[in-house]
């Protein structure tokens, strides 16, 4: 699909937000609470996405971002890792067939040089086969970090200062976006995390602008559609400004 999509105008709330992203917290603590291994909190975590891929597709969301696996990630222990690697393998491996077939747009962002050369080459077919689709853009952000996305484009853009293509004058805010890893792809909306914790642990910083945030209690395996659409109810109470006035009450 990729579609740049407008932004919502200030002050209106669609219905259904065109773009949800949602970082899925909590596996961990889901496994603990039940004595199981953290390994099993992932694996039903990756059910939870199932769901809400499908539900984000009924409800009419053109777009989710989920955050499935950080540039911090690897600190954790390397069993964790190995298990996270795996999980997205399965992921790619099981579901894509599906995914194409009812129409999802597949993109990945973060950094893939230092990926495993398999994972990249999954990522990098799952993109090709889906590239066409129109009914959701599904955009992965796998060994992602903003503030690396971030570096990253400001490399770029310095290359382009140091051939003398750009002036440091002529570097605006629409430059740096069109420099980030899905330039074509418009602001999330909304912006869900699980688990309670409530902050942005370097997901789409850039992005994130003017996203409306909800923090949901609930840990991602038991996420479903019923607690995405209480979020997005969330969200269709607030009232976005976009820095500028309320569209009722001028105020
Ligand atoms: C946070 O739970 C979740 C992650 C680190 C990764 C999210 C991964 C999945 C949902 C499954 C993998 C899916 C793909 C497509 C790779 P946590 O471990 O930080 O939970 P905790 O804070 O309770 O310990």
């Amino acid at each position: 699909m990729p579609e740049a999509q407008a932004p919502n105008v200030a002050g209106t709330v669609p219905d259904v937000p065109r773009h949800v992203a949602i970082i899925m917290d909590g596996n961990g603590r889901w496994a603990a609470a039940r004595g199981l291994p953290r390994v099993e909190g992932h694996r039903r975590g990756v059910e939870a996405l199932r769901r809400t891929v499908r539900a984000a597709g009924e409800m009419g969301i053109r777009c989710l971002t989920i955050f499935s696996f950080s540039s911090e990630n690897w600190q954790r222990p390397a069993s964790e890792v190995r298990d996270l690697m795996g999980l997205l393998r399965l992921f790619i491996r099981k579901d894509l067939a599906e995914l194409h077939s009812n129409g999802v747009c597949v993109r990945v962002i973060g950094e893939r040089d230092n990926l495993d050369p398999d994972i990249r080459r999954l990522l990098d077919e799952a993109e090709q086969l889906t590239c066409g689709n129109a009914n959701l853009l599904l955009v992965v952000a796998f060994n992602y970090g903003a503030r690396d996305e971030i570096a990253r484009a400001v490399r770029r853009i310095a290359r382009d200062v140091a051939s003398g293509a750009v002036q440091p004058e002529g570097i605006t805010e629409e430059m740096i976006g069109q420099h980030l890893d899905a330039p074509d792809i418009a602001d999330p909306d909304l912006i869900i995390r699980t688990s309670g914790e409530q902050r942005l642990s370097n997901f789409l910083l850039w992005q994130a602008a003017y996203s409306e945030l909800v923090f949901s209690p609930v840990y991602w395996p038991d996420f479903d559609r019923a607690t995405l659409e209480a979020a997005i109810e969330e969200y269709r109470r607030r009232e976005r400004r976009f820095g500028g006035l309320a569209a009722k009450t001028g105020s």
